[in-house]
């Protein structure tokens, strides 16, 4: 089978996870990634024997990154031309020009929840509107708190139908080694509603939902509250059940000594996953409860890794590699070996 040629342009906190991903998918081929700077994440690559082809995305760029001794595979347009897909993770608002780059040469573009939603042609969840994306040549992934909030609410959705929600959003305020928020000890409200709640109606236009963000000065991790109101009468048995059976929701417990995001974030480190990534959501079985007739539960969404699972969903998509949503999905966790904790129960 020929295998699908991807590119990824910006190698930072989802670029390189990006490339990592596509790297185990054994039906695609990394062919490079792409940046502008020699970043601590392109030096590291280098120090790490260049385990992936580099390409300069803008020739003033070229300078720094000789002077810092990165081999140069050729430019950002050279990657494009050999690519059949590129998986765009430069910084929001980037990726809007690079679609002129990938349009020129006809070339389908995947692009990250920080760009606009005119972006792309789809806004694209690989659990909540897979067939959405088939063969479309522009998708824009949702953001990580989004990401993660689609997987639950749309397993439940599937499950008993889900009329509305309500959600909290306990925000990481940056990612580990971020210093541009600064040093910071506060919390923040945005307005209200936030645009994880807008976005999950974009791909759920059934379900009614608004929301409250709240950041705070923490980088590992966000954790969401979510109020659901189902269309059939469930019990919090029910619901744990429903949410343990999708592969990339891990369900964990307070007794176990998950006490928050930090004890997911250091059980990742503990398993050896590189930089503590986790693909999956956690939900806590201790945290289900039913308001009246509504169900309430909390996520913890580990934001640097959580995406990446989708984009891989998102090139199968558009290439038609699958054209059913499970295939798709159970092939992009098999190779990202997603699930491993179930083999233990
Ligand atoms: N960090 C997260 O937790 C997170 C989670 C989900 C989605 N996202 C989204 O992913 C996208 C990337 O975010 P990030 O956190 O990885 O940012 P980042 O700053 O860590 O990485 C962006 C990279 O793009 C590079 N870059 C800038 N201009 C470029 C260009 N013209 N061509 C090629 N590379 C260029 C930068 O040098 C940098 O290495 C954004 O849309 C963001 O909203 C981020």
């Amino acid at each position: 089978m020929k295998k699908v040629r991807v590119g990824v342009a910006g190698y930072g906190v989802i670029g390189q996870r990006l490339a990592d991903g596509v790297s185990l998918q054994q039906d695609m081929e990394l062919v490079g990634v792409a940046d502008v700077a020699p970043t601590l994440s392109v030096r590291a690559l280098r120090e790490k024997g260049m385990p992936y082809n580099f390409y300069v995305a803008a020739p003033e760029g070229r300078p720094a990154l000789e002077a810092a001794g990165i081999p140069i595979s050729g430019s950002l347009e050279d990657l494009v031309q050999s690519v059949d897909v590129m998986l765009d993770a430069t910084s929001a608002g980037v990726g809007a020009k690079n679609k002129e780059l990938y349009a020129k040469y006809g070339k389908k573009g995947i692009f990250q929840g920080g760009e606009k939603n005119s972006v792309a042609d789809v806004f694209f969840h690989g659990y909540a509107n897979y067939e959405k994306g088939l063969g479309a040549q522009f998708l824009k992934l949702t953001s990580c708190n989004t990401t993660g909030l689609i997987r639950a609410v749309d397993c439940l959705d599937r499950a008993v139908g889900i009329e509305k929600v309500a959600i909290t959003i306990i925000r990481r305020v940056a990612d580990p080694g971020d210093y541009h928020r600064g040093l910071t000890n506060a919390l923040q409200i945005d307005k209200a509603p936030s645009h994880q709640a807008l976005d999950l109606m974009t791909i759920m236009p059934h379900v009614q939902a608004t929301g409250i963000l709240v950041h705070t000065p923490v980088t590992h991790g966000h954790i969401i509250t979510v109020v659901a109101t189902p269309k059939k009468s469930v019990t919090p048995k029910d619901v744990e059940e429903i949410l343990d059976q999708h592969p990339r929701i891990r369900m964990v417990s307070i007794d176990e000594g998950f006490l928050g995001n930090a004890s997911l974030f250091r059980y990742a480190r503990d398993l050896g996953n590189p930089r503590g990534d986790m693909y999956e959501i956690a939900c806590w079985r201790d945290s289900i409860v039913m308001s009246g007739n509504d169900i309430m539960f909390a996520i913890n969404v580990p934001q640097e890794s959580v995406v990446i699972p989708e984009n891989m969903d998102a090139v199968r998509a558009c290439m038609r590699m699958q054209e059913d949503r499970i295939e798709a999905t159970e092939t992009t966790n098999r190779y990202l070996g997603i699930g491993k904790w179930r083999n233990l129960k």
